[in-house]
């Protein structure tokens, strides 16, 4: 074939179609319950809007950004992530001056130019959620408790939730100079990227994937050792109610998450099914940023569900089930097939799922199809039915069957007989 979709960007279509709408309809139900509401932002803004956000010295801004100039030379990009686009609404918009909290939800197609694998795309979707305004750690529990009953209605038990914390512009400095004295006599080891990091931003040498790299950062010191009283308080408190919840989770100390704006809180959702990408949802608290970018000091915390990892874990459970017709309406001859279509046409309007055979294909053929569909009942309309005004009606699944004269085809039949 001549044409291909890009490397990297996938079609998504029937039946795996089903598993990414109970996902959005889930997401909509349970985040709804805690007080999110949609929003629909930009693929595309200004370039500056992703490097003032995620950072400069990031993979996702120095070597991942779908970036071009448009006709009139301003310099854009493909949005490699939701938060920075819902930050720069909540500030054009002067959202910060509706009542407190501020809490949306949003789906939609990302862009980042990696390395293609299992699990790693160049154009993902992901649903995310976004809070401003609170700096209690109650709702960084809440957000943690959310993501539990999504994923468990969702039938999704065995997965990780991994938990550290960042700290802020107070401590991280200390930090960052801890990492810098501790990394000093193994420059050397470490790759190109890591070097030019120890001089940027040493945080990020704990994210590379570079095995060396890897090895020789086991004995890191730990950003918790660090923590500013403050933000201690705030990370016990966090995993108090965590308790409180029964939310379990796992300190992960190393966990520096790929962009720059987070503060506080971190984590990452993960499954052990998913191979080396392995986090099925990825967030954490961004105090600083709506500032950084303008707007009033807000706190703010949110995550992002990666779905094409969400949906493959589906895959294999009851959730991601395909959907079938409730009547297949077979017939046979010409008068039957336009009274098979006017039954069709009452029952679609009452929001059935019908299904009609069509000119050229046998009895027997439509009936295979009905099979096929997986139908639920099927009706057959020939010449002795029409005399009579009657169809034959037959469940599938259990072979049970009957008549049924044409005026009482309802979906209520559904409900007399279920
Ligand atoms: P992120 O960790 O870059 O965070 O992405 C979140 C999730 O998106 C990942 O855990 C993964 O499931 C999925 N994901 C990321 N990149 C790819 C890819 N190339 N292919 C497939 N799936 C991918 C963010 O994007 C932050 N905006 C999350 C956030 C919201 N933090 C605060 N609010």
């Amino acid at each position: 074939m001549k044409y291909k979709a890009l490397k990297g960007i996938h079609d998504i279509y029937p039946p795996e179609i089903h598993a990414w709408q109970t996902v959005e309809k889930t997401a909509a139900e349970v985040f709804s319950a805690f007080g999110y509401q949609e929003i629909r932002v930009p693929i595309i803004e200004s370039t500056d809007v992703f490097i003032r956000s995620i950072g400069e010295t990031t993979d996702i801004v120095e070597k991942e950004m779908y970036t071009f100039d448009d006709k009139a030379g301003r310099r854009v990009t493909l949005r490699p992530e939701g938060t920075a686009p819902v930050v720069r609404c909540f500030i054009e918009n002067h959202l910060y001056n509706l009542p407190s909290p501020q809490k949306f939800y949003y789906s939609g197609p990302m862009f980042r130019y990696e390395r293609p694998q299992a699990g790693r795309f160049r154009q993902f979707f992901q649903i995310g959620a976004e809070a401003f305004g609170v700096s209690d750690p109650k709702i960084d529990a809440e957000i943690l408790a959310m993501l539990k009953t999504f994923f468990e209605k969702l039938g999704l038990r065995e997965l990780n939730v991994e938990l550290n914390s960042l700290g802020c512009k107070q401590c991280r400095p200390s930090y960052r100079k801890a990492l810098i004295d501790f990394f000093s006599d193994k420059i050397q080891g470490l790759c190109q990227d890591c070097r030019r990091r120890y001089e940027q931003n040493p945080l990020r040498i704990l994210d590379c994937k570079v095995e060396g790299c890897i090895q020789l950062r086991k004995h890191t010191p730990r950003m918790t050792g660090f923590l500013c009283n403050e933000c201690s308080l705030h990370f016990e408190s966090l995993i108090s109610y965590l308790k409180l919840l029964k939310i379990p989770f796992l300190l992960n100390p190393n966990m520096v998450r790929g962009l720059d704006y987070y503060t506080r809180t971190t984590f990452e959702v993960t499954c052990e099914h998913l191979g080396s990408q392995n986090a099925v949802t990825a967030g954490g608290r961004y105090d600083r940023l709506v500032e950084d970018f303008g707007g009033p000091s807000t706190p703010a915390i949110g995550f992002a569900i990666g779905m094409e990892r969400l949906t493959s874990l589906l895959k294999e459970s009851s959730t991601g089930k395909i959907p079938t017709p409730k009547f297949f309406i077979a017939t046979h001859g010409d008068r039957a097939a336009q009274e098979g279509l006017t039954i069709a046409n009452r029952l679609r309007a009452e929001g059935l799922w019908v299904e009609l055979g069509y000119a050229g294909s046998s009895l027997k053929s439509q009936l295979r199809r009905a099979d096929r569909l997986s139908s639920q009942y099927v009706l057959v309309i020939g010449d002795d039915e029409l005399a009579q005004a009657k169809a034959k009606w037959k469940r599938l699944d259990d072979g049970t069957q009957g008549e049924i004269s044409f005026d009482q085809i309802h979906g209520s039949f559904l409900s007399s007989n279920p």
